[in-house]
């Protein structure tokens, strides 16, 4: 299975923080943002990555990963979004480099307590349709929501004022290669940005999309409030390690304390 991270995007929601670097390189307590979706997926056994970024700092990436050695990684494949087109667009990007095999694209700014071993080792031994990875938050109207009957996901909608249910569906999800077929059939939403809640719709509408509640917190990190909380949830997460004398991610890729 292939992995994508998709770190591109203007980070508007974090001007002038973002005004002349990329959101995924800001930090995230002791190491940059865009750690975290790399180490999601090496956690998951994912070791063969894409990352696609844009804008004017996407040189940094290459400066700041290499090749991916701090994570254990020989190589990073790297590939760039001009404009601002949205999730979708920017996973299209990665069509030649997923050829045909399932895949694991994560959001560069969501970052997650546990890991994701578990779906990931299910997707690969029966990667048909999608899968997603629910969590209950407090905030709902931020995210994509799933409208639920039963246990069954009936349709997503995407940031909506009255949500249906208390869950987001978070930036973590797993697709067959019919994605990007899906995507070619996407019209622009009213932010005028191919919405990953309608790719994610389209599977639904095809009986083909599965779910499961993710383990341990989860958040995102795009806005001021989401980032302070992630630096939170981050140093808390590393303290409660540090004091059972757990090693918190790969050792070479963190400050000396
Ligand atoms: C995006 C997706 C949304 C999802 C969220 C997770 O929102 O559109 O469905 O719940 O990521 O972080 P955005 O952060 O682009 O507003």
């Amino acid at each position: 299975m292939k992995g994508v991270i998709l770190a591109g995007g203007t980070g508007s929601r974090l001007y002038p923080l973002t005004r002349v670097t990329n959101k995924h390189l800001l930090p995230v307590y002791d190491r940059p943002m865009i750690f975290y979706p790399i180490e999601t997926l090496v956690e998951g056994g994912i070791r063969d990555i894409l990352l696609v970024t844009g804008g004017q700092s996407a040189g940094d990436f290459l400066r700041l990963l290499g090749n991916g050695k701090d994570f254990g990684l020989k190589h990073i494949n790297y590939t760039y979004q001009e404009g601002e087109g949205g999730i979708a667009d920017a996973l299209r990007l990665a069509e030649y480099f997923v050829d045909a095999e399932p895949v694991c694209v994560v959001l560069g700014d969501n970052i997650i307590e546990g890991n994701i071993r578990k779906v990931c080792d299910a997707f690969r031994s029966n990667p048909s349709g999608a899968h997603i990875l629910l969590k209950q938050v407090p905030d709902p109207q931020r995210f994509g929501v799933p409208v639920l009957d039963g246990n069954k996901v009936v349709r997503i909608e995407e940031k909506p004022a009255e949500p249906a249910s208390p869950y987001a569906v978070t930036g973590i999800y797993f697709y067959d290669p019919s994605v990007f077929d899906r995507i070619r059939t996407l019209k622009p939403s009213a932010r005028g940005e191919l919405e990953i809640t309608d790719v994610n719709n389209s599977y639904i509408r095809d009986g083909k999309l599965g779910y499961s509640i993710l383990d341990g917190w989860w958040t995102d990190a795009g806005t001021f409030e989401s980032l302070l909380r992630a630096n939170n949830l981050v140093a808390e997460s590393q303290a409660r390690r540090l004091d059972k004398g757990v090693s918190a991610g790969p050792e070479c890729a963190r400050a000396e304390r």
